[in-house]
């Protein structure tokens, strides 16, 4: 799915004080694209992300999420084209510690109301897609950080999202368990035609993608 930005500011108030997150960012990602954005602390990225992902509205300007212009939703109607559309990994993976990775891997499908069977079935595909079938009983608790990082891999490609955010994604793996989520990541958007915009401060990882851009003090700078 392409991605289009028109001059986006996010202020937050914070105790009266303003905090210019984002100051004006311009961008076009075309459908399938592949983009790493880096920049330092504080600089405006995950405030981007948030924004890309529809979890956040702009404070100013306007986004068009393939031919959908954003700020025309409702809250309602944005949190189905957000479930429908769009698929999320951070770094926190926010599984639900009382479910099971399969049953966590389902949560889209059954936000989006579809039949139970439907969803067991396609849960099971894509724990399969990032080979964790044989987890698929193990509560987020019981299994390690990679392979958590793979059940929010595939609860993000539940839906078969034409988007893909990513949080610092590998930010809390060691160096080996990061490059097989790295693998997976990339492999999957290729597989999936996913477009993939991907937060990270690890330099090796943004290289590995086809584009980068970098962000400093809430704009674009490269
Ligand atoms: N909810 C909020 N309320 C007030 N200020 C915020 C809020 N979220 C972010 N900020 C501020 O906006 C700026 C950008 O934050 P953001 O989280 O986007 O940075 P980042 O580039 O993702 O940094 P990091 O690499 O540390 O994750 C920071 O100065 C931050 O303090
Ligand atoms: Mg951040």
């Amino acid at each position: 799915m392409s991605v289009r930005l028109r001059d986006i500011h996010k202020v937050f108030l914070l105790d009266k004080q303003k905090v210019s997150a984002l100051k004006g960012v311009n961008l076009n990602f075309s459908q399938g694209s592949q983009v790493a954005i880096t920049g330092r602390s504080g600089a405006g990225k995950s405030t981007l992300l948030h924004i890309l992902g529809t979890l956040e509205r702009p404070s100013q300007g306007s986004l068009f999420v393939g031919q959908q212009d954003v700020s025309s939703l409702s809250d309602l109607e944005l949190s189905g084209f957000r479930n429908k559309n769009i698929g999320f990994v951070f770094q926190m993976n926010n599984l639900l510690s009382e479910f099971s990775a399969l049953e966590n891997v389902m949560i889209p499908g059954l936000i989006g109301k579809l039949s139970t069977k439907h969803c067991l079935d396609r849960a099971w595909v894509v724990l399969k897609a990032v080979g964790l079938e044989f987890r698929a009983k193990h509560r987020p608790g019981e299994l390690s950080g990679g392979e958590q990082q793979r059940v929010a891999i595939a609860r993000a490609l539940f839906m078969s999202p034409k988007l893909l955010l990513a949080d610092e994604p590998t930010g809390n793996l060691d160096k080996k368990t990061s490059l097989v989520i790295q693998d997976l990541l990339l492999k999957l958007c290729d597989e999936y035609k996913m477009t993939m915009l991907l937060v990270t401060h690890d330099i090796d990882l943004a290289k590995r993608l086809p584009k980068q851009i970098l962000m400093e003090d809430g704009r674009i700078i490269n």
